[in-house]
């Protein structure tokens, strides 16, 4: 009998949530298809998976792992946050116990947080192999504490699991060995795909009641059309040069012309407060201002919005997906395959205002308000990364033995 492959996967922020989901679905449907097969002819896969426990407010965690249906983590390790160093310090520390404990043939990590970062060093060092999935993401830009995650992990990877070609190019650029890379395609889109009908089916005035900053004010449903704004890189939000001009440019020049409901993340809010401008957008009649919303949440909101101002990667691909044009509030992009010169609805605005607002009137001035979206899907991203990614380990691990 063949010994089941030991796979160990980590997460640690919200953004990872949705990236390891259709994962352990298709490892699940993997197990269920080998035992189906004749006696030792195909593995099994034994899967645990760890949660660093970077994002642990219930609203930023625990709802996803309800919402997308995930197990409950294996081994949490209850790092919280802290400093880049901390966090990622504190990270390697707790889960180099877990992979001597455990000795899985594989560690997997996906995205680009400091848990990826912190495991796959981790991994490396204890002789595990690496598996990446969302490899060959580059923005170029150091000062993004991503974009550091993201090369040393892809560096480490002994698999780099890539969504589009220009990924491959990437490696291939910084000398990645061929064999190593597999454009497996968009691993977000398999659950964007998966819970699409039933988060188009949720009522957006229950969304705004649910999850309002102020719950003894509950907003009413947004007026249509309205536009959608998250904002969280410390770029933006945490220096009061970058982030008071952008809070008058919401307030004074988009609010007045386009409802904005804006999903505030916990660490935008800190600094909103910090700086003394939280109570004035309070006040706004047309800002809605929401707490961290779900998954399924944020999926309706992005359905019904007619423009989405943010500075979230994930987001530039889904309204990809879902045809809503995007104002992206950064300099660069490390998904340019979601920009509008690559047939994708993404512009790149940074945090000035000039060009935020020179977008948001090309936005007004078009027919994208009342006309039918129009989704852009690039190649492979068609809900079914997830079991390119176990087939790609499971070959991986064959032509190791
Ligand atoms: C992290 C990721 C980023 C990802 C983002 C999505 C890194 C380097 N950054 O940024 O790539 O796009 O998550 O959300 O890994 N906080 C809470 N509750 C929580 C989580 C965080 O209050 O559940 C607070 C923390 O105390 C901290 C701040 O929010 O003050 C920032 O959290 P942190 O984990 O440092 O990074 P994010 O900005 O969330």
């Amino acid at each position: 009998m063949t010994a089941p492959l030991r796979i160990l996967s980590v997460v640690g922020a919200r953004p990872n949530f949705m990236k390891i989901a259709p994962f352990v679905k298709a490892i699940d449907r993997h197990n269920a298809s080998a035992a189906g097969a004749p006696e030792g002819t195909v593995a099994t896969i034994r899967h645990a998976l760890v949660h660093t426990g970077q994002h642990y407010d219930a609203r930023m965690s625990a709802a996803f792992f309800d919402a997308l249906d995930i197990p409950a983590p294996d081994v949490d390790l209850g790092i919280g946050s802290g400093t880049h160093a901390e966090q990622v310090g504190q990270t390697m520390i707790a889960f180099e116990k877990v992979v001597r404990d455990w000795r899985p043939d594989w560690v997997v990590v996906v995205g680009d947080v400091n848990a990826t970062c912190a495991c796959s060093i981790t991994a490396k060092k204890e002789h595990v192999r690496l598996a990446h999935i969302e490899a060959g993401l580059r923005s170029r830009d150091l000062d993004m504490p991503e974009e550091i995650n993201r090369l040393v992990t892809d560096r480490l990877s002994d698999l780099l699991l890539t969504p589009d070609a220009m990924s491959d190019d990437n490696l291939l650029r910084e000398g990645v060995p061929p064999d190593r890379i597999r454009r497996v395609g968009n691993i977000m889109i398999d659950t964007l795909e998966a819970h699409r009908a039933k988060a188009a089916a949720l009522d957006l005035a229950a969304i705004v009641r649910t999850h309002a900053i102020d719950p003894s004010h509950p907003p009413a449903a947004p007026r249509v059309p309205f536009a959608v704004l998250t904002l969280h890189r410390p770029s933006n939000v945490d220096h009061a040069e970058a982030l008071l001009p952008l809070v008058d440019f919401f307030v004074d020049e988009v609010a007045p012309r386009l409802p904005l409901v804006w999903a505030v993340h916990p660490r935008t809010r800190k600094q909103l407060e910090l700086h003394g401008v939280w109570d004035r957008i309070r006040t706004v009649p047309d800002i809605l201002l929401l707490n961290p919303v779900g998954y399924h949440e944020m999926l309706r909101l992005n359905i019904g919005a007619r423009l989405m101002l943010t500075d979230s990667g994930g987001l530039q691909e889904e309204c990809c997906v879902l045809g809503t044009p995007c104002i992206t509030l950064r300099e660069t992009t490390e998904r340019p395959v979601t920009l509008r010169e690559h047939g994708g609805l993404s512009v790149l605005a940074g945090n000035d205002i000039g060009r935020i607002r020179t977008s948001f009137a090309a936005f007004m001035a078009s027919t994208s308000q009342t006309t039918a979206k129009q989704p852009h899907r690039p190649e492979l991203w068609d809900g079914h990364a997830a079991e390119r990614c176990v087939q790609a380990i499971l070959e991986a691990n064959r032509v190791r033995e």
